[in-house]
């Protein structure tokens, strides 16, 4: 189902760059030529009137707001601009609908709960947008240039103090807000939003959002999955703090299954939009739930991330992700990732947990899979499946991530237990065929050894040790760790003769 739904997300999207491109290459005749010079000799005031720079005043979406105008100084006052807060700009991408989508009308709400007094403004550039993909790209330069220039006239007029400015931009908005921030120096923060990858991707840091645009600037990267060299969302990490949410590649609650179980069926684009969308959704539970704070931990890939190597808070390593974020210039492009849940509230808890594996008898071809179950003192998790990359280890210590979406408060116990590959019901069933009695008997001599787990939460940054009284594990048995006493060492245990 996965892999399905993969293919038909890749397909769509090579559907919408081949149709943007093509329509561009397709007639490279005098008329395109005369339009693409147009569209860059257009007269600054028209294309002023194409970017509009709408004042939230109430949180009624039906109201229409009031416009900050450039130049006339009264729509300062009446939109009530009040220059002693903070200003917050959000900044829409590219649009094949031309009017805004439903993100753009939580996002302002939750800013505007969130922050009651600041200036909230929309940056509505949709039809310079609503383009082709290309053409959309090239105007995010001029409509930078423009909030330039609305900057630069509150400066003026109300002596707007740029370090009080957010600007949130997703998709091409990000890269609009990085333009912005070349043009006017000293804004406070820019947070990207899934920020555009198409002609982004390696483009040279004044042609895209980077950490040289803000005083801070923090992105959020959820569709990073590349496709013939592209991928919507950029992959590669272009602000002080760069998050990458489950990898940044695969959401969970995005899948075919799970998209077309809200959308209208048959609607592959929901699929892609749910991934790279996600990154607006994060941003706005961080906005609302200000009490489930999730956190990011910095590691230099996912695959170290999914072995649980990287659940360190010191010196910095770990941040609250999106609007709560704290801010951190002395790095540059940190890659920092978390799990997620499917939906709001998306936040999450992380443990690491190691043990040392100990093969015992017969276990050198047992290539196991664990299941850990975790009891905490308000709920217990699910038998938890441990994914550990390279198979375990025998003889070794392994290390590994366990992700629980509830809330299990402390800690208490912990089961275990193994099987091997055998021991699937397609193999079980196909040794049962051929030779039962040789299977089973050969099976019940493979054990395997863990005295104990050590555990970090990377919530609470506590560490624990578990230990267990029976420590030998035969397939499908289950072994209980609890917490260790004080002082207790486990001895080395005679050994068994069989
Ligand atoms: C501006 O905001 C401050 C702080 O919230 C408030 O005290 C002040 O009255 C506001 N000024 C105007 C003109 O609304
Ligand atoms: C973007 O604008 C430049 C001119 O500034 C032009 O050379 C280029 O072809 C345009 N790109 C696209 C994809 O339209
Ligand atoms: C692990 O060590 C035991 C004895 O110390 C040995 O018999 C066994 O073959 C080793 N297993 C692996 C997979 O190295
Ligand atoms: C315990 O977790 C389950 C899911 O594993 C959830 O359905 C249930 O509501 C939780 N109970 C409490 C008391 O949080």
């Amino acid at each position: 189902m996965v892999e399905k739904s993969i293919r038909i997300a890749l397909c769509s999207l090579c559907f919408i760059l081949c149709h943007s491109f093509s329509a561009l290459a397709a007639a490279p005749d005098e008329n395109t030529q005369l339009k693409d010079e147009d569209s860059f000799t257009v007269d600054p005031v028209l294309l002023h009137d194409q970017i509009k720079y709408n004042m939230r005043k109430s949180l009624d979406l039906d109201d229409d707001g009031c416009y900050l105008q450039p130049g006339k100084k009264e729509s300062i006052e009446e939109c009530g601009f009040n220059t002693t807060v903070k200003t917050i700009l959000i900044i829409h991408g590219w649009t094949m609908s031309g009017m805004f989508e439903s993100w753009m009308h939580k996002l302002v709400a939750a800013v505007q709960r969130r922050e009651s007094e600041a200036n909230v403004v929309v940056v509505d550039w949709l039809g310079l947008a609503h383009q082709l993909y290309p053409d959309a790209v090239n105007h995010t330069h001029q409509v930078g240039q423009s909030i330039a220039t609305l900057l630069d006239w509150l400066q003026e007029e109300v002596q707007l103090q740029l370090e009080d400015v957010h600007m949130i931009g997703y998709s091409l908005g990000a890269h609009v807000a990085g333009y912005a921030g070349t043009f006017v120096k000293g804004i406070g923060r820019i947070t990207g939003l899934d920020p555009a990858g198409p002609m982004f991707e390696g483009a040279e840091s004044h042609k895209r959002l980077s950490p040289d645009d803000a005083d801070f600037v923090d992105v959020l990267h959820t569709y990073t999955r590349g496709a013939l060299g592209v991928s919507i969302g950029i992959q590669e990490p272009i602000g002080h703090i760069d998050i990458y949410p489950n990898g940044g590649d695969v959401q969970p609650g995005c899948s075919l299954g799970d998209v077309l179980s809200t959308a209208a069926a048959g609607n592959f684009v929901e699929v892609m939009k749910c991934e790279h969308e996600r990154a607006v959704h994060l941003f706005v539970d961080s906005l609302m739930n200000k009490d489930h704070v999730s956190y990011a931990f910095q590691c230099t890939g996912p695959d170290r991330f999914k072995k649980g190597i990287c659940l360190s808070c010191r010196k910095n390593r770990c941040n609250s992700i999106g609007y709560n974020a704290k801010k951190m210039r002395t790095r540059r492009n940190s890659k920092m990732y978390l799990k997620t849940r499917a939906d709001t509230p998306f936040g999450g808890y992380h443990y690491q947990m190691k043990m040392h594996v100990f093969d015992r008898k017969k276990a050198d071809d047992a290539d196991p899979t664990f299941y850990v179950k975790l009891y905490g003192s308000h709920n217990d998790t699910e038998d938890v499946s441990v994914d550990i990359a390279d198979g375990v280890g025998l003889n070794l210590t392994n290390t590994f991530l366990v992700f629980t979406e509830e809330d299990i408060g402390e800690l208490l116990k912990i089961s275990l237990r193994w099987e091997g590959p055998s021991d699937s019901w397609s193999s079980v069933l196909k040794h049962l065929r051929s030779s039962f009695w040789s299977w089973s008997s050969s099976q019940n001599k493979k054990v395997l050894e863990v005295r104990r787990i050590r555990v970090k939460a990377g919530e609470t940054q506590k560490k624990f040790t578990f230990c267990a009284e029976k420590t030998e594990i035969s397939p499908g048995q289950e072994v209980t760790f609890l917490k260790c006493r004080d002082g207790w060492e486990v001895k080395p245990r005679k050994r068994l003769h069989y």
